[in-house]
């Protein structure tokens, strides 16, 4: 079967954060919303019957996770990602943002410190910062077309600020690199060393594109996998953000054992019904859709990046491994940070998100959500171009 991922699907008036919420989040009415990471583009039709078929029953009383979906995410994981995993080791939260922040109360205290690579999804700040965690930055090394580690600073930090606790994107957000295997086994040998426990954010595990592989960090070593916690979730993957669910791998019982303790302190016991329902059946049978997905994102990038090249050679694709996020260079355009936001609002008309909000080294970048219909990617890039004339 070959999945229509072309047509558009209206979200204007459907209570959708993206499309509906311009004044609240202070934006004007009328831009083109490529902002936050979830698709315009409709979940499997496997995981549609599912929820159908709860709905028509019309009982939504409270559940759990049976057999099968256990089933379920074991062969996902074995089958997509190389990866053997116990998936009774797994715990449901309401989503990795929500897992993130329990994990940073289990694992440290009021003031202690948290690692995190900038530039790097902000609620992984917003997270530390809640929790009365302080943040120490591992600033991502740039060489103008891509991003690395800089192992030196990552150890010099965890020792000269006693860190505990570090938070890993990977595939990272926004700048959409796919660590390979080697650079995750240097982070991990770091840590192993300090004694610093790892939450593995894999929420974007499954964009990866041509030519690259995602690792899961728990998959490097049994010793690894007692170190970290590994964050996944349905939700970007089969676009079911609004559904709740998350699984939490995390391999090590005493640390399990915790952070169920401070979910239970939470008050959070069972999923929603029709997250666990859509979870299952998008593992069970989402496999060839995800791959001819991931073929069609690949397609919008190439039209973005031939459109850059072509039409606005001021603007540069740092070229994504992964995630349906790319990363924009404006730096070209010498605007400031508030300049840029009102170029890309008042101008070229779009809701993007400001490079600065992902911390150090944002500035003078925007991420675009490129997880849209090809028609909408490029009426996107046109009155991007019109404003990039008007300037130029
Ligand atoms: C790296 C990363 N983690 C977590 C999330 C959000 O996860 P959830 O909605 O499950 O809290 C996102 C959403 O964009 C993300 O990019």
């Amino acid at each position: 079967m070959t999945y229509n991922f072309d047509t558009i699907i209206p979200r204007k008036n459907t209570d959708s954060l993206k499309y509906d919420c311009a004044k609240k989040r202070g934006k004007p009415e009328g831009l083109l919303p490529m902002w936050v990471a979830d698709m315009d583009i409709q979940t499997p039709p496997e995981v549609r019957e599912a929820l159908a078929a709860r709905a028509a029953h019309g009982i939504f009383g409270y559940s759990e996770p049976d057999e099968n979906y256990f089933e379920a995410l074991e062969n996902w994981f074995a089958t997509r990602h190389n990866w053997q995993v116990d998936p009774y080791t797994s715990v449901q939260t309401p989503g990795v943002v929500f897992a993130l922040c329990t994990l940073i109360r289990c694992l440290t205290r009021s003031g202690d410190a948290v690692l995190i690579q900038e530039p790097v999804y902000y609620c992984f700040q917003e997270s530390i910062r809640a929790n009365g965690r302080r943040i120490v930055v591992n600033e991502l090394l740039f060489d103008g077309s891509r991003y690395a580690i800089d192992f030196a600073d990552f150890e010099r930090k965890i020792v000269e600020n006693g860190v505990k606790l570090f938070i890993l994107c990977s595939p990272h957000n926004p700048v959409g690199r796919v660590w390979k295997r080697e650079e995750l086994e240097k982070l991990s040998d770091i840590c192993i060393r300090h004694n610093v426990f790892v939450i593995a954010d894999e929420i974007h595990e499954d964009f990866v594109y041509p030519d690259n592989t995602h690792t899961v960090f728990a998959s490097l070593s049994h010793e690894v996998a007692e170190h970290c916690a590994v964050c996944t979730a349905p939700s970007k993957t089969f676009n079911l953000a609004g559904l709740h669910v998350a699984n939490i791998f995390i391999a090590n019982a005493e640390i399990r054992r915790v952070f169920k303790k401070e979910l239970d302190a939470q008050g959070f016991s069972q999923a929603n019904i029709m997250g666990l329902d859509a979870c299952r059946a998008a593992y069970r049978y989402g496999g060839e859709w995800v791959d001819q997905l991931v073929e069609y994102l690949s397609g919008n990038i190439s039209l973005m990046r031939e459109t850059f090249r072509t039409r606005m050679p001021q603007l540069k694709l740092i070229e994504p491994e992964g995630t349906y996020l790319p990363w924009v260079d404006f730096s070209k355009l010498s605007l400031s940070v508030p300049e840029l936001e009102r170029f890309v609002v008042d101008r070229a008309k779009l809701w993007l998100d400001g490079g600065h909000i992902f911390g150090a080294g944002g500035a003078g970048f925007q991420r675009f959500n490129i997880a849209v219909p090809r028609a909408t990617l490029r009426q996107a890039l046109d009155q991007l171009e019109a404003a990039v004339r008007q300037i130029s």
